[in-house]
């Protein structure tokens, strides 16, 4: 076969090698527009896996490689002036001219024809005259441009802008992170050695500290030059220096995170950064690179045409870069928020920065550096109030609302049972939620529990609205506090648009076949084209319905319930006020968020009036419409949980969605924490994460990142009622409490599970 290969990257030349290992016969041809020698860029960065692959492939290059690499297990972090160390995260670094030179002399050895200095504009007449045509030519591809309308490129140009300078200054025992207030705002860098004398530094910052320092009026040289002075205190005198002198300006970019639909037309195929980038924060551009490059090698071989072999390498590779894809997502952002995190006491904020990416898990961490780990635990039992020194996971530190003391951070989320009988909760409620009271999380949520008849959203939902309701609440309630240590919460709302509907497992949101009721809302909006049409509601019904709060409040009170939420999420009553989707007022009620908000928060002050003082009530919002910026967006969630706080709620419970039927949620594990997260740490109250969120490592890392003060678990705990029980025995903690005729069912749980750890098996 005769084959061009348009770039002479790592993505470029490892292909090439690597076809040529597979077969000799073929003619290979790297065309790259620089000299051999002028690379430019520093250190890359490659994972111990990734070694491996290499080996596998390519024993002779892998092992030319690994004599130049530099290694390093830890990873340091300095804000505030304080430096803070963990270890054993295992990087090893080798400068991006050093690959390129080892590669070029692997592909000579290999007969591969290289040729230097020659500018590849148009991809076009390669194909003609070659069987096959591998475009590496990264992240500016002229060879996907040409093709665009096929690759469908999607290129999301990202927020901070950064420079990738080298320095002769050691960062030798550590990959370094330095985070830097200056007079224009933070200004932070990545620093890894990669060989003897040299070390890759990264400086990145906003765009508007960018623009007040003023760097994209400045040479190189000058910009450099204000750079050492932000850093002299990391530098130990040496200077910053460039290699990028070919490129005009300051040479400060904003990454630009690439996609595409396909990789391939007719003969040609995209690889490396031209068809997928991976942000330099989780250093695996050049992984995915050299990764992709094996793979499309083998399948040029193993498969009987190139049709066969780009599908096979995209669908092998597809899948591996969006997880990557994903991950260096979560870490850029994390970079573009980071002045949301500078409040965090430096070991919080050092272990959401560790966390950032959602790779690496708390028992990840655990395993790493389980000294460090430890002592962040202290730290945060410490601040929660735990006797000191107490080094367990921060999902058993007690959190304290008001004068409501829970144990520990697990929470049971609010879920329908559809069991109640014209509002009355039945022996299923009090049999479910003693059950769930016994498994061990520090706060139960009893469901949604209606303000009235019509404010259900079936004719199964238990309401607030009779004195047998109160009779049948408050015999939980008194079970509950006489046998358990948890706290129970009660969540009270208003069906509005989405009630006189099935019950959950008919059809969700479904009106009902016969005998439904009037159903009232924020504006005459229904929830799908097959639910009634709304009531919009006049004052007459805002003064009822908030009446019905109040009857139900008290209810809640003297039932004994330990703390109260308002459900305004989900798209129900106090929901339909609050997003524009559905809110359609031109009364002091619609139009701008602060009309949105003014019935909620009128419910929020007349429930607060009517519920005892020492006492705290939430209110759960949907942080999310999922309907970009015409609905409620995540940024507009900061400023309702503002509003919510300033009001004088306790907690803000972060759900999202299901206020619209056009909603697309993007969905993953712990997918709404960022939201809570963005609450918590930019409104500065305390919040409860909820949403796929499954494992105890989920609720560990998220409380020891700061993301939330609570995590609240729904359909774990329909599953399994002793969830936390359970968590405690996975995490070999014995300080949990089980009830006392249960305790031979914990000796046997901890010892089967010591027992599977010592067969190394999950627990
Ligand atoms: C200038 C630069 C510096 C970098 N420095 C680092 C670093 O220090 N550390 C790190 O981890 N990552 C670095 N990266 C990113 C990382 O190296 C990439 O993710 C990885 O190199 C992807 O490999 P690639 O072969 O797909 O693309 P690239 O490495 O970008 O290689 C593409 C090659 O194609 C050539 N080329 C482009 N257009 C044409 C054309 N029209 N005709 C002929 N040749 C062309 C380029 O000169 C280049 O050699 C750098 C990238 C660049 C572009
Ligand atoms: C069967 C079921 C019923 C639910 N009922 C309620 C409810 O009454 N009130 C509420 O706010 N959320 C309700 N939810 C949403 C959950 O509280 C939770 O936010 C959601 O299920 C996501 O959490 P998970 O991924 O842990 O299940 C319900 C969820 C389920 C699965």
């Amino acid at each position: 076969m005769k084959v061009a290969v348009l770039g002479g990257g790592p993505a470029g030349l490892y292909f090439a090698i690597s076809l040529k290992l597979r077969d000799a016969s073929h003619e290979v041809t790297v065309y790259e527009r620089n000299k051999p020698d002028d690379t430019f860029g520093w250190g890359v960065v490659l994972s111990a896996e990734t070694l491996e692959n290499l080996t596998r492939n390519d024993p002779v290059s892998a092992t030319w490689i690994k004599r130049y690499f530099a290694y390093w297990d830890d990873i340091a972090v300095i804000h505030k002036g304080v430096r803070t160390l963990s270890t054993g995260h295992g990087f090893c670094g080798i400068g991006r001219k050093r690959l390129l030179l080892l590669l070029q002399r692997r592909a000579r050895e290999l007969k591969i024809n290289l040729n230097f200095e020659t500018e590849i504009s148009d991809p076009k007449p390669f194909m003609e005259t070659h069987d096959l045509v591998v475009a590496a030519d990264g992240l500016n591809s002229r060879a996907r441009t040409a093709f665009a309308d096929v690759f469908k490129p999607d290129i999301d140009v990202r927020k901070c802008k950064f420079v990738w300078l080298g320095t002769h200054q050691k960062f030798d025992d550590a990959f370094t992170f330095i985070f830097e207030h200056t007079e224009h705002g933070w200004v932070w860098a990545h620093a890894y050695q990669f060989d003897q004398d040299t070390a890759t530094f990264i400086i990145e910052c906003s765009e508007e500290t960018w623009e007040r320092f003023g760097f994209g009026g400045m040479s190189q040289q000058e910009s450099i030059a204000v750079c050492e002075k932000i850093f002299a205190k990391h530098l130990g005198g040496h200077p910053l220096m460039t290699n990028a002198s070919h490129i005009r300006g300051s040479a400060w970019i904003n990454f630009p995170r690439v996609l595409c639909e396909r990789w391939s037309y007719k003969n040609l195929a995209l690889m490396g950064d031209a068809a997928a980038s991976a942000h330099f924060s989780i250093g695996s551009g050049t992984k995915l690179a050299l990764e992709s490059a094996v793979a499309l090698a083998d399948y040029v071989e193993s498969e009987p045409d190139l049709e066969a072999a780009f599908r096979k390498y995209e669908d092998a590779r597809r899948t591996e870069v969006l997880k990557l894809q994903s991950a260096a997502r979560n870490s850029l952002e994390w970079f573009e928020d980071v002045e949301r995190y500078f409040e965090l006491d430096p070991v919080q904020f050092n272990y959401s920065l560790l966390t950032r990416s959602q790779r690496i898990s708390h028992e990840n961490l655990r395993l790493r550096d389980p000294e460090w780990l430890g002592d962040a635990e202290a730290w945060f039992h410490r601040r929660a109030g735990s006797r000191d020194n107490l080094r367990r996971a921060p999902m058993f530190a007690p959190f304290r609302l008001r004068d409501m003391e829970l144990k520990n951070r697990v929470v049971v989320s609010p879920m329908a049972q559809y069991k109640a009988v014209d509002g009355c909760p039945t022996d299923w409620h009090f049999a479910h939620y003693a059950e769930r009271a016994k498994g061990g999380a520090g706060l139960l949520y009893i469901e949604m529990t209606c303000v009235s008849p019509e404010g259900r959203i079936s004719p199964g939902c238990p309401g607030f609205y009779a004195p047998e309701h109160e009779i049948a609440w408050k015999r939980l309630v008194d079970f509950v506090h006489a046998e358990t240590e948890a706290k129970i919460c009660a969540q009270i709302g208003h069906s509005g648009p989405k009630g006189s509907t099935r019950v959950g497992w008919e059809e969700d949101n479904a009106p009902l076949p016969s005998g439904n009721w009037p159903v009232m809302a924020a504006s005459a909006v229904p929830w799908s084209p097959q639910n009634q049409v709304p009531k919009a509601m006049d004052r007459a019904d805002m003064d009822m319905v908030r009446e019905q709060f109040i009857i139900s409040a008290e209810m809640a009170a003297r039932c004994g319930f330990d703390m109260l939420e308002i459900h305004a999420a989900h798209g129900y009553l106090l929901s339909s006020f609050i997003t524009p989707l559905t809110n359609l007022r031109t009364d002091k009620y619609g139009g701008s968020l602060e009309n949105r908000m003014r019935y909620p928060l009128e419910i929020f002050h007349a429930v607060r009036a009517a519920w005892p003082a020492e006492k705290p009530v939430s209110m759960r919002i949907s942080a999310n419409d999922w309907v970009g910026i015409e609905g409620v967006t995540p940024a507009e969630a900061v400023t309702i949980a503002r509003m919510l706080h300033d009001a004088g709620v306790d907690i803000c419970d972060v759900s999202a969605g299901q206020t619209s039927i056009r909603a697309q949620p993007v969905y993953g594990r712990m997918f709404q924490t960022p939201f809570s997260d963005r609450i918590r740490n930019e409104v500065g109250m305390a919040t409860m994460a909820v949403g796929n969120i499954f494992e105890p490592d989920h609720v560990n890392s998220i409380l020891m990142a700061g993301r939330a003060d609570l995590v609240a678990l729904a359909r774990p705990h329909l599953s399994d009622p002793y969830w936390t029980l359970h968590a405690a025995v996975q995490l070999g903690d014995r300080e949990v409490k089980w009830p006392n005729p249960y305790l031979p069912g914990r000796n046997q749980a901890y010892r089967l599970a010591e027992r599977n750890a010592t067969m190394g098996l999950k627990v």
